[in-house]
């Protein structure tokens, strides 16, 4: 039925002739070949090969992922799916890229259109000098050829389009038909914990093409709503999405570590799946700078994608990417004690950590629920 999914389009949304059509509906079909049907057979293989097999060796069984990575690399199924999944994401891009770049001058010239017209909703603002974090430039990350900020032309929108479209690819529609799940997702925990809670202004950091900024606007019409990248190309994408679909936001080319807005600015400092693209010193500074930003009372909300099971196979499954789709601080975000983080940048004892379920998939991505910890995404949290 996945493959039946009809991604939200909007007038900014990038087209798809009949053949790139078909190939990203090949890539989406192989992602749930090799999720649904090759996957499975990692779990039998560990139980029944490799973990007996360490267990000879040492006496005792794998105790961590990286045990557990060493114990499965023999494995010709572990190698097959891990192939299959390096390949898959390769060719996500492969079938999406070559698309984009297609209509790239058509896709600027709308985006100009809506920079440039009379009685625009929000705003745009970019900042050419601000250099881009060595955690983007050093990988292209999850094989993202030339990652967020690369640039192919004057005014490029490219990478922001290229997101939207493979995101729909690569999560297999799994995060709503605008992918704003995340977003969603966490306001209604606002909603159902805060009811009377109503912020003045909200920041998302790191929204590239803003689709988990929009609900913000649309749930809080009230609220001025800021939007933060490092990235230009995909601020451009971003901000013309937006005003296309009527929705006010100011986009603006800033680093989430250091921003030039005043002291206690925000009632609400959030973000959607950024904290694992950035790094060990990076992700203190986003904490300290949400601290910073936030008025008295005032909620941190950056969410992530699914916790990290604790058990070592899973955890051994879902640390994939870290070693083979160039996110390299995904497996450290994971170890490390996040709310004693969120703690130290000055929240103190009113820091803590959430796990929301799904608003559009209920009960899905529930790795955890064995151990009693529900919940879809996890959200780093603080109140000032
Ligand atoms: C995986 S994308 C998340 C996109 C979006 N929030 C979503 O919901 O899909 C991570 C984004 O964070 C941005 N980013 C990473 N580090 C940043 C930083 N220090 N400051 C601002 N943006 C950052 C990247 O440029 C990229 O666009």
């Amino acid at each position: 039925m996945q493959h039946m999914f009809v991604a939200g389009t909007h007038p900014m949304f990038p087209d798809a002739l009949h053949d790139e059509q078909a190939r990203q509906d090949f890539v989406r079909a192989m992602r749930v070949h090799v999720n649904g049907t090759v996957q499975p057979g990692l779990s039998r293989a560990y139980e029944q090969v490799a973990k007996p097999s360490f267990t000879r060796a040492r006496g005792r069984a794998p105790a961590n992922r990286s045990e557990v990575r060493q114990s499965m690399q023999p494995v010709p199924i572990a190698q097959m799916w891990s192939a299959l999944m390096r390949t898959t994401q390769e060719l996500l891009f492969d079938a999406v890229g070559p698309s984009i770049e297609r209509q790239a001058p058509d896709l600027i010239d709308r985006a100009r259109g809506y920079r440039d017209r009379n009685g625009k909703l929000g705003s745009l603002m970019l900042d050419p000098a601000l250099p881009i974090p060595r955690y983007h430039t050093a990988a292209d990350i999850h094989c993202k050829p030339g990652g967020y900020h690369s640039e192919l032309a004057p005014d490029d929108v490219s990478a922001g389009a290229e997101y939207e479209r493979t995101l729909h690819v690569y999560m297999m529609g799994q995060l709503g038909p605008h992918n704003d799940d995340l977003a969603k997702s966490v306001i209604a925990w606002l909603k159902r914990e805060h009811p009377g809670f109503s912020p003045r202004r909200i920041l998302d950091m790191g929204c590239t093409d803003g689709h988990n900024t929009l609900p913000w606007a649309e749930v809080f019409p009230d609220a001025e709503v800021h939007a933060i990248d490092v990235a230009a190309p995909v601020l451009r994408y971003a901000h013309a999405r937006a005003e296309s679909m009527e929705t006010k936001v100011h986009f603006a080319q800033m680093n989430a570590e250091k921003t030039p807005f005043p002291d206690g600015h925000f009632d609400i400092v959030t973000s959607a799946i950024m904290l694992h693209e950035t790094s060990n010193a990076a992700i203190r500074a986003i904490f300290r700078e949400s601290h910073r930003l936030l008025a008295p009372g005032g909620f941190m909300l950056h969410s992530e994608a699914r916790p990290m099971p604790g058990d070592p196979f899973n955890n051994f499954m879902q640390d994939w990417s870290t070693h083979n789709n160039a996110e390299p601080f995904l497996g450290t975000l994971h170890d490390l004690d996040v709310v004693q983080l969120v703690c130290d940048a000055g929240f103190g004892d009113r820091a803590f950590e959430l796990r929301v379920p799904s608003v559009w998939m209920p009960g899905a991505w529930d790795h955890d629920a064995k151990a009693g910890r529900r919940g879809s995404w996890y959200v780093a949290a603080g109140r000032k």
